[in-house]
C-alpha cells in the first residue's frame, strides 16, 4: 500500500509518501516548505498570505515529491481536512481532490490533530512495532491553535478529556514573545531566553490548576505577564529572561499536572506528547520525570516532526486504512471532501 499525503492547514506546505504493509512501513518521501520567514515580519501567520503561498508552492512540491514517478504508483491520497485555517485547508483539499479524481485514486480526509499524535509512530520504533501494548494512551496535543488532552483507546478511537477554554498554549508563548518584543514564533525564543532566567523571580498564576477537570486556560497567564511588564517600566535583559522562565514554568506545570492526573484516572498504558509545543525541552523533561514516577512510558516525536508536516498525515491515513476507521472517498464522492476548520478529533 502506498499513500501520498498533503498538509496545508496553517503555514507549512508539506507532502509525504508512505508505503508498506502491517507494522512494516517506511516513509519514502517527506518534504516541508515552511512559510515562517514570510510571516515573521507580520508577527504572526496572516491567513490570506498563507493561502497564496500554498497555491504557489503545492504543485512544484508535488513534482519534487513524485520525481520521475507518476500518480499511477500511488494507491491512495490523503489530505489534512481540518482543523486549521480555512483558506489554507482549502488549497490542500482542492489540490488533493483534483489529483485523486483525475488519477482515479481514493481520497482520505485526515484530522490534523490525529496526524500530530501519529508523529509519535514516526519517531519511536518500540511504539511502531508494539503499539497495542501502549493502548489506551493519553495524548497531550499542544500547538499554536490547540491544547488538548485526548484519550486514545486504540487506532482511530479517541475521547477528548479536556481542552483550552481560551488561548492555546503555543499561542500564549507567541503572545508573551510579542509583549516582550522578542519576535515570532514565540515558543522557541521564549524557551531559549528562559534557559538563563530564574523561574521563581515572578509569581505568576496557574489558572484552572485545581479546576477538577482536564480543561486549561492560558489567557490569564499571558495577561499576568503583560501586567508584570507594565509595572516594571524599564525592563532589563535579565528581567526578560526571568519573565520567560517564570511564564514557561507556569505553563509547563499546568500541562504536566493535568496530564499526570488524567493518566492516573484513566489508567493509561502510556503518555504521548505531540504538536509544536512538544518541542519544548522543559515540558519533555518535567513530563519524563513525572511519568517515570508513576512507571508510565512517555513518547515524544523527534524535533523535526513536532511542527506541521505531511509525514504524520500519511501515517495517520496508513493506520486508518489498516484499521478500517477512515472515510474513503471514491469517484464522485471525492468532491464531498471539504475544509473543516473546527474538525474535532473524536468526530468521524
Ligand atoms: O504544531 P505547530 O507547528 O502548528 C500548529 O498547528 O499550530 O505549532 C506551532 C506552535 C507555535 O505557537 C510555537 O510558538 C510553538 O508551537 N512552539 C513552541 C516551541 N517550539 C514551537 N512552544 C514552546 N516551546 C518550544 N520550544
Ligand atoms: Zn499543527
Amino acid at each position: 500500500m502506498r499513500i501520498l499525503a498533503l498538509e496545508s492547514s496553517c503555514d507549512e506546505t508539506a507532502l509525504a509518501i508512505i508505503s508498506g504493509s502491517g507494522s512494516d512501513w517506511v516513509l519514502e518521501k517527506d518534504i516541508v516548505y515552511s512559510q515562517i520567514a514570510i510571516h515573521q515580519k507580520y508577527g504572526g501567520v496572516v491567513p490570506e498570505v498563507a493561502a497564496r503561498k500554498h497555491a504557489e508552492t503545492i504543485f512544484p512540491l508535488l513534482t519534487e515529491t513524485l520525481g520521475e514517478e507518476k500518480l499511477a504508483t500511488i494507491d491512495y491520497l490523503a489530505v489534512t481536512a481540518g482543523p486549521g485555517l480555512v483558506a489554507s485547508l482549502l488549497l490542500g483539499v482542492t489540490a488533493a481532490r483534483s489529483l485523486a479524481y483525475a488519477a482515479a485514486k481514493p481520497l482520505l480526509p485526515v484530522n490534523h490533530m490525529e496526524g500530530h499524535i501519529y508523529s509519535n509512530w514516526l519517531s519511536n520504533s518500540e511504539l511502531k512495532n508494539n503499539d497495542q501494548k501502549y493502548f489506551p494512551s493519553l495524548a497531550l496535543v499542544v500547538s499554536g491553535g490547540h491544547t488538548e488532552l485526548v484519550l486514545m483507546k486504540n487506532h482511530g478511537d479517541y475521547q477528548l478529556l479536556g481542552t483550552t477554554q481560551d488561548d492555546a498554549v503555543g499561542e500564549a508563548f507567541d503572545k508573551v514573545a510579542k509583549i516582550l518584543n522578542l519576535g515570532y514564533p514565540g515558543g522557541p525564543i521564549v524557551s531559549k531566553e528562559a534557559l538563563e532566567g530564574d523561574d521563581q523571580a515572578y509569581k505568576l498564576p496557574r489558572p484552572m490548576l485545581n479546576s477538577g477537570d482536564y480543561n486549561f486556560s492560558f489567557s490569564g497567564l499571558k495577561t499576568a505577564v503583560l501586567y508584570t511588564l507594565e509595572r516594571e517600566k524599564n525592563i532589563s535583559q535579565a528581567a526578560v529572561k526571568n519573565i520567560c522562565a517564570s511564564f514557561q514554568a507556569a505553563a509547563v506545570e499546568l500541562l504536566v499536572k493535568k496530564t499526570i492526573k488524567a493518566a492516573q484516572e484513566f489508567q493509561v498504558k502510556s503518555i504521548m506528547i505531540a504538536g509544536g509545543v512538544s518541542a519544548n525541552q522543559l515540558l519533555r523533561e518535567e513530563l519524563k520525570k513525572e511519568s517515570t514516577k508513576i512507571s508510565l512510558p512517555l513518547f515524544y516525536p523527534e524535533l523535526k516532526y513536532t511542527g506541521d508536516n505531511a509525514a504524520m498525515i500519511a501515517v495517520a491515513a496508513y493506520y486508518g486504512l489498516q484499521n478500517k476507521n477512515k472515510k474513503i472517498l471514491k469517484g464522485e464522492e471525492i468532491f464531498s471532501a471539504k475544509p473543516l476548520s473546527n474538525w474535532q478529533i473524536f468526530l468521524k
